[in-house]
């Protein structure tokens, strides 16, 4: 999807600011028409609300009660009809999808704290606390033909996360950023059937 300069999104405290990885893997994703598009750990809602402009039926998940807040806000404020749910993962999601999008936490943290601006970041000691969980359950929500998006990341369990995925999924590279302290990729992921 092309990034639309016209979606105004507006933050509330402890919800994570768009970033590269979030840009990345907007331009990774291809949704069409009528398809029904999950968005997991939305954040801003950013993401979620690029697809339903683009005609998705979009969903946008999240475990934490102010990015719920937030993407219900921002859908409101650029007029896009979005289903939002509180959800650890899977928990409150219902239905299959054709695409699943998440740009998970993953840096990797020897401490953790409790708060929820550090969960939307934090993956654990290895950085695939959440991102592995994910992998080994989104295949179960995705339509015959569906396909998943991910944001990996050269600062948290990358090669954990590409061995997991490998195990289920067919992979491609489809985007990928270098900076100087960290390389980010938008990987597609379809269900080895
Ligand atoms: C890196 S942020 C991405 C936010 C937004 N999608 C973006 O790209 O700007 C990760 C998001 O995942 C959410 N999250 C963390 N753990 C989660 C879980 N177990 N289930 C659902 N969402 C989760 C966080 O609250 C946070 O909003």
């Amino acid at each position: 999807m092309k990034f639309d300069q016209s979606v105004d999104i507006d933050l509330l405290p402890e919800v994570y600011n768009p970033s590269d990885d979030s840009y990345l893997l907007l331009q990774a994703i291809e949704v069409g028409e009528g398809e029904r598009f999950l968005e997991m750990g939305s954040g801003s809602g950013l993401i979620a609300i690029h697809a339903a402009k683009a005609g998705a039926d979009v969903v946008a998940a999240d475990i934490s009660p102010h990015a719920v807040e937030c993407t219900r806000r921002n859908a409101l404020r650029n007029g896009a009809q979005i289903e939002v749910v509180q959800s650890d993962l899977f928990e409150n999601v219902r239905g299959n999808f054709d695409v699943i999008a998440f740009n998970p936490p993953y840096l990797a943290v020897e401490e953790t704290s409790s708060s929820w601006i550090e969960k939307s970041w934090s993956g654990g000691e290895d950085g695939a606390d959440v991102a592995g969980p994910f992998l080994e359950q989104a295949s179960k929500h995705l339509t015959p033909n569906g396909r998943i998006y991910i944001i990996l990341s050269s600062l948290g369990g990358l090669r954990t996360l590409l061995r997991a995925a490998k195990k289920q999924y067919q992979s491609a590279l489809i985007e990928e950023k270098h900076m100087f302290f960290e390389s980010i990729f938008a990987y597609r992921l379809e269900p080895d059937i």
